[in-house]
């Protein structure tokens, strides 16, 4: 008989396996000081492009009093146990209703995280006779969601609705078949990746030829895209045909939570099966106040959504001007697209870091295909002009470096924290 924790040791998956040379460094870094454009990394200040700090409300003084304030008055216990049984309150209540009267839905529930909240979402949701029609580049979550469904699932190319089409008349053929089950779509506002928003209208325009229910995960979208900040649905125009909408508030929020809008019949329903959150404890109440915060700033101060998409307008425009491929964003989230290995790109990663204080994400193989390197730039609301043009500057550099071959190498440096 197999160990399990012996298998585990042998391999440590495919991140995993390079983490005696990149702990601390390429990956667990630890990025010090407050918050914002620029931060600390191992005692030398940087330019930070990988916080979802849309907004930048992070530190927004108004932020920082009310969590400070909401900690001192609640603490982190209150409310104790979970909302069905003794951890409901006012304010709870009251972030709900808001949430729901921003996406312009009838109820909203809480959830205490977004990953987990999705994933039981579709749980509650979907039953044994349901198919699920969802998104090829659908987030983690999503995925896992599905794994717990007893029905089908279809997957689609990501954003090709013709191949959505295709996979709609598979589940209505098999739903028919079964003489049972309803399907539910799912794709997301803004890709987290690649920054392409979701087809959201054209998927809602299928409902004239499918009978379907449509779930949008807009973690991306919220705070960034529609007049209002509302989202993809807004900013596309069909926010009434997206069934359930869902957004997470680790990204424009800065904070922790999640929740999901709809009917309120369905809501409702959700509230009273929604596993993660009957068996869980509730929010606490310092991360409902400081929500609310939040939500009022995102309502009130749309100077916030306005200087966060300057930033990312002139950060795309600037890439664009010296060559780089952004791939197909249409949102604020900012790919670059390269040419090269693994062990190239963490020395090219290094040489940001080192000698031009950027710091910034970057993906290699085994998450995207062997030979391309993808640095992803979250822009935010406080980044400067020249924050901008110094990352441009260093950015053109490096790539002439890595295309003259001076990053190449047989191995990825020790960097790690030792
Ligand atoms: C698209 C998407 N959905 C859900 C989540 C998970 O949200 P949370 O961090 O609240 O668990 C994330 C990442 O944070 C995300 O990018």
């Amino acid at each position: 008989m197999a160990d399990i924790f012996e298998r585990l040791i042998k391999n440590y998956g495919p991140i995993g396996q390079h983490r005696e040379r990149a702990h601390g460094y390429f990956a667990f870094p630890k990025l010090e000081g407050e918050i914002g454009s620029k931060m600390k990394f191992r005692g030398q200040e940087m330019i930070v492009w990988s916080l979802n700090n849309y907004l930048g409300l992070a530190n927004h003084p108004e932020v920082r009093k009310a969590d400070a304030d909401a900690s001192a008055k609640y603490g982190l216990a209150l409310p104790m146990g979970a909302r069905m049984m003794s951890g409901n309150s006012d304010l709870h209540e009251q972030l709900e209703a808001e949430l729901a009267q921003f996406e312009n839905k009838e109820d909203a529930i809480l959830m205490n995280y977004g990953y987990q909240g999705i994933m039981s979402a579709i749980d509650a949701i979907c039953g044994r006779h349901d198919v699920v029609v969802y998104d090829a580049e659908c987030h983690a979550c999503i995925i896992d969601g599905l794994r717990m469904l007893a029905g089908h699932r279809f997957v689609f190319k990501h954003n090709d609705i013709e191949d959505c089409e295709k996979q709609l008349h598979r589940a209505q053929a098999l739903i028919d078949k079964q003489q049972s089950g309803g399907i539910l779509v799912i794709t997301e506002g803004v890709f987290g990746m690649a920054g392409d928003q979701g087809k959201l209208k054209e998927i809602v325009n299928l409902k004239s030829k499918f009978s379907f229910r449509m779930l949008v995960d807009d973690a991306h979208g919220f705070g960034t895209l529609g007049k209002t900040g509302s989202g993809a649905g807004e900013e596309q125009n069909c926010q009434d045909g997206i069934d359930l909408y869902f957004s997470t508030f680790a990204k424009s929020m800065a904070s922790i939570g999640a929740f999901m809008a709809g009917p309120k019949t369905i809501i409702d329903y959700i509230r009273y099966n929604i596993r993660s959150q009957i068996f869980a404890k509730s929010l606490p109440m310092p991360f409902v106040v400081g929500n609310l915060k939040r939500l009022e700033l995102l309502h009130t101060q749309p100077i916030l959504k306005e200087n966060l998409w300057k930033n990312a307008l002139a950060l795309q425009k600037g890439l664009k001007e010296r060559g780089f491929d952004i791939g197909k964003t249409d949102s604020v989230v900012t790919p670059v697209y390269m040419k090269g290995g693994v062990e190239e790109a963490t020395l090219m990663v290094m040489d940001l870091r080192e000698n031009y204080k950027i710091f910034c994400s970057i993906v290699v193989y085994p998450v995207i295909p062997k030979g391309h390197i993808i640095y992803r730039l979250i822009p935010t609301a406080e980044h400067t002009q020249e924050e901008i043009d110094l990352t441009l500057k260093a950015f053109s550099e490096t790539k002439a470096k890595l295309d003259a071959g001076a990053y190449k190498s047989e191995e990825i440096p020790d960097m790690a924290n030792k």
